[in-house]
C-alpha cells in the first residue's frame, strides 16, 4: 500500500471529503463558550433540521454512529421490555446486541439479507407481542446495500402507539429520509456518511411522542449519563450552553462546513441526485462488466452498492485486493452470509463525484480485462 498517497475511499464510511471540509477541520480549535461558535453551532443544528426535514429537538454529541444508536435504543426502552427488531443485515445484528446488553428481549422479524423486509412480517409480530414497546430498524442497511420500508414501519408502530427507532446512519443525507412527513420518533445518524464529514459526531432526532416516553421511563430506567438522552434534555434548557459536557467543537466547525457546501454549493436534491447519478452509473457498468448485483434496483441504496464476485472468482476479496495495491482505491467487503461474495462500494463523499465513479469503473474493468 501507498501510504505517501492516500488511497480513495469508495467504502461505506469513513468517506473522502471536500476541500471546504478539510479546511475547517484544519483551523484553530474553537472555545465553546466564545458566540462566534455557538452561532455557528446554532446555524449548525439549522441545517440538520433541513437536511433530516425536521422541527424535533436534533443533538450532536462526540460519539461514532453506535454511539448514538446506543443512546437512542438505552433512552427509549427500559430492561425488561420487548422491542420487535427488523433482522435482515450486519447492523440490525448490532441493535440486536445492544438492546440485549440493556436487557431488553428482542422480537426478532428474520428477513433475507439482501432484501427489504416485507411490513406484513413486522405487522404480525406486533400482532403476536401486544405488550412490545417498540420498533427497531435500519432504514439504509449498509451490509447489504438495501432500504427498509421505514415510513411504512413506523405507520404500524403508530397505529399501535408506539414509538419507531430507525438507525440512519448510512441513509441520512443520501437520499430523500423525512424524519417528520413519516413520523420518526427517535432517529440516528453520524457525521462520516452521507454528511460527509470525518467520523466522530453522533447525531440524534427526538420527536416529542419520543421525549414524553423518555420522561415517564425516568424512574424505571437504568441508563447512563453521558449516553441518556434525558441529560441531554436538561441541558438544552441552558441556551447559553446547551451541551451536558464539552462539546466537540472542531468536528462541529467541520461539519458545519460540509453542510453549508450541501445546501448553498449542491442544493439538497442536488446531493441526492448526484448519489443517485453515482449508485445508478457504477449498477450499469458493472453490471456491462458481468458483476451481478445483490440488492434488487427498487429497493438498491443510494449510497451503498452490493455487487456479487463474478463467478469464476473465489472470492470478492480478489477484486478488492487488486483496486487497492494496482490503483490505490479502497472498497468494503461483506459480513456474515456475505463473507467473500460481494463488494460494498460507496457513492458517499468524493465517491459520488464523476472523477471517483470513472476511476472505480476503470480500475474494476482493468481487474476483468488483466489476462
Ligand atoms: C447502518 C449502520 N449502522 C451503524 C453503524 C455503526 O457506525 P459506527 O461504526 O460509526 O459506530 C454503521 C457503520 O457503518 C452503519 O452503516
Amino acid at each position: 500500500m501507498n501510504y505517501m498517497t492516500p488511497p480513495k475511499l469508495f467504502t461505506p464510511g469513513p468517506v473522502d471529503i471536500f476541500d471546504e471540509t478539510r479546511a475547517a477541520l484544519g483551523g484553530p480549535v474553537p472555545h465553546m463558550s466564545d458566540p462566534r461558535w455557538l452561532a455557528l453551532y446554532a446555524e449548525t443544528v439549522e441545517m440538520l433540521h433541513t437536511i433530516m426535514q425536521t422541527r424535533n429537538d436534533i443533538i450532536v454529541m462526540t460519539a461514532p454512529g453506535s454511539g448514538a444508536i446506543e443512546t437512542g435504543l438505552a433512552s427509549l426502552f427500559v430492561s425488561g421490555e420487548e422491542v420487535v427488531v427488523v433482522r435482515n443485515g450486519m447492523f440490525a445484528e448490532r441493535i440486536v446486541q445492544i438492546l440485549t446488553n440493556y436487557g431488553c428481549p428482542v422480537i426478532s422479524v428474520e428477513g433475507v439479507w439482501g432484501e427489504a423486509i416485507d411490513a406484513a412480517a413486522v405487522s404480525a409480530a406486533l400482532d403476536a407481542h401486544p405488550n412490545a414497546a417498540g420498533v427497531a430498524v435500519v432504514a439504509n442497511e449498509t451490509g447489504t446495500g438495501v432500504r427498509n420500508p421505514v415510513c411504512d414501519l413506523a405507520q404500524l408502530a403508530h397505529r399501535r402507539d408506539l414509538p419507531i427507532f430507525v438507525d440512519a446512519v448510512s441513509g441520512m443525507g443520501g437520499y430523500d429520509l423525512p424524519v417528520d412527513r413519516w413520523g420518526l420518533d427517535v432517529l440516528a445518524t453520524s457525521s462520516n456518511k452521507a454528511l460527509e464529514m470525518a467520523p466522530g459526531l453522533g447525531i440524534l432526532s427526538v420527536s416529542e411522542r419520543a421525549w414524553a416516553i423518555i420522561e415517564a421511563k425516568e424512574e424505571s430506567a437504568r441508563r447512563g449519563w453521558y449516553y441518556n438522552l434525558a441529560t441531554w434534555k436538561a441541558s438544552r434548557s441552558r441556551a447559553a450552553f446547551p451541551f451536558p459536557s464539552t462539546p466537540p467543537t472542531l468536528l462541529i466547525a467541520g461539519l458545519h462546513a460540509s453542510l453549508k457546501r450541501i445546501l448553498e454549493v449542491e442544493t439538497l436534491t442536488g446531493h441526492w441526485a448526484r448519489y443517485a447519478y453515482a449508485q445508478g452509473t457504477v449498477r450499469r457498468r458493472l453490471r456491462e462488466l458481468g458483476f451481478e448485483m445483490l440488492a434488487a434496483d427498487a429497493v438498491a441504496s443510494p449510497t451503498v452498492t452490493t455487487v456479487y464476485k463474478r463467478r469464476e472468482m473465489e472470492s470478492i476479496d480478489e477484486l478488492r485486493d487488486y483496486l487497492l495495491h494496482a490503483h490505490n482505491m479502497m472498497i468494503a467487503t461483506g459480513g456474515g452470509p456475505l463473507t467473500g461474495q460481494i463488494a460494498r462500494i460507496s457513492h458517499m463523499g468524493l465517491a459520488g463525484t464523476g472523477e471517483y465513479v470513472q476511476a472505480l469503473i476503470d480500475g474494476v474493468a482493468a481487474f476483468v480485462y488483466r489476462g
